[in-house]
């Protein structure tokens, strides 16, 4: 009786501790709520942490895919970035994840994984691949993955292609390069072609442009332009990049001159350009850039940290990889960060915030600790059609 008593407390005791686990669980599962919790860990449809870093996310035939850098494994931090704080994990691949409502994500796996033989290989687990992002080429049909790969200390920045007939993958990488080589840009002065050793625009004109941070924007008429860190980080790029959009084309133009921005993410808002950014800290954040042109080749115009409140000058402790617009909803733009941990880059996470447009204040960000889209987005198929 008294062991049957016993057997009976302990059922009941396992049956609570799994129910309180399980709707705990549940709680911590965005699939559960529809709306977005900026920082806190982000479940996908499986149950697993999100693993999509310094991301971009593409929307295709009703569907959104999120790509970004799939961190795993230990963090540690190499001899040759010790001056500076440059932790890393090694290579994994890039990851892809897909939704009909932005709330949801399903884990698509590895879309480009990393190459763990051929130690020379861009793709090696112990180099740096960063900030991927995919585009779709409407004229041939083809999903074009940019990306930002690098020897361990970062010396190589260069720009590494991988293409695909779909948007899961998987992508066939095409090899890297430096941008624009032997070109000058369009705003090139001939103070800027100077051959001076601490002229680094000058430095790379035989081998190409330093090309780090790194995004992809495809304007409405198909064209695609590539923007990047270049210069030693000092000043960033933007370049025209060839029809098929495997190459940069060698139009290009300088835009925030030794204003030292990377993290990049360009989005359009009637005929308007958009560029937010963040300054130079490695995984430290700092205070969010912004920008405006009325073409991507600029010239660009530099506007205020777009963030206001607490902790504005430090971006909410995040950093910009995308910004989103909505499908089917007009001037609905999420700004897609990163919220990094230095010290354990899988552990990072992701800050998803509305970025609000008034003719007052233009693109403004504000912390919210958990916000929704306006009108439910459940199925884009039919928000597009709005
Ligand atoms: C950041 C950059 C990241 C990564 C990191 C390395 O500034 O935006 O993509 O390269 O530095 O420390």
């Amino acid at each position: 009786m008294m062991l049957f008593s016993v057997r009976l407390a302990r059922f009941w005791g396992f049956l609570v501790i799994g129910l309180t686990l399980a709707t705990s669980r549940a709680a911590e599962n965005s699939s559960d709520r529809q709306q977005f919790f900026p920082g806190q860990i982000w479940r996908d449809t499986a149950g697993q942490p999100i693993n999509a870093h310094g991301g971009g996310i593409l929307f295709q035939d009703g569907t959104y895919y999120w790509y970004g850098e799939a961190k795993t494994g230990k963090t540690f931090l190499p001899d040759c970035n010790k001056s500076w704080g440059g932790t890393r994990v090694d290579v994994t691949g890039v990851s892809c994840y897909s939704s009909t409502n932005l709330y949801d994500w399903k884990n698509e796996g590895l879309v480009l994984r990393a190459e763990t033989n051929s130690t020379d290989h861009d793709l090696h687990t112990s180099k740096v691949v960063e900030r991927p992002k995919v585009v779709y080429n409407r004229a041939t049909k083809e999903f074009v993955m940019w990306m930002h790969v690098d020897s361990a200390d970062y010396s190589a920045a260069r720009c590494g292609v991988a293409v695909s007939d779909k948007a899961t993958g998987p992508f066939r990488y095409l090899g890297s390069f430096r941008p624009d080589a032997g070109v000058w840009p369009l705003n090139a002065t001939e103070n800027d072609k100077r051959p001076d050793t601490t002229n680094t625009l000058a430095r790379d004109f035989q081998k190409g442009q330093m090309a780090r941070d790194m995004t992809v924007f495809v304007d409405d008429d198909g064209q695609a332009y590539l923007f990047y860190a270049s210069e030693e980080n000092a000043t960033m790029h933007v370049s025209l990049l060839t029809l098929d959009y495997h190459h940069t084309s060698g139009k290009y133009a300088r835009m925030f001159v030794g204003r030292s921005m990377e993290a990049p993410a360009v989005f359009k808002r009637r005929g308007k350009y958009y560029i937010v950014a963040s300054g130079c800290t490695a995984w430290a954040p700092n205070a969010a850039r912004m920008g405006v042109a009325d073409s991507p080749l600029g010239p660009w115009r530099e506007l205020a940290n777009p963030c206001v409140g607490n902790d504005a000058d430090k971006t909410f402790f995040c950093q910009s990889a995308f910004v989103l617009p909505v499908q089917g909803r007009k001037d609905v733009f999420i700004f897609v960060a990163d919220r990094w941990k230095q010290w354990d880059l899988p552990g990072s996470r992701y800050v998803w915030l509305p970025f609000t447009y008034t003719p007052k204040a233009g693109f403004t960000l504000k912390w919210q600790d958990t916000w929704e889209l306006p009108h439910s987005v459940k199925d884009v198929r039919s928000a597009a059609a709005n």
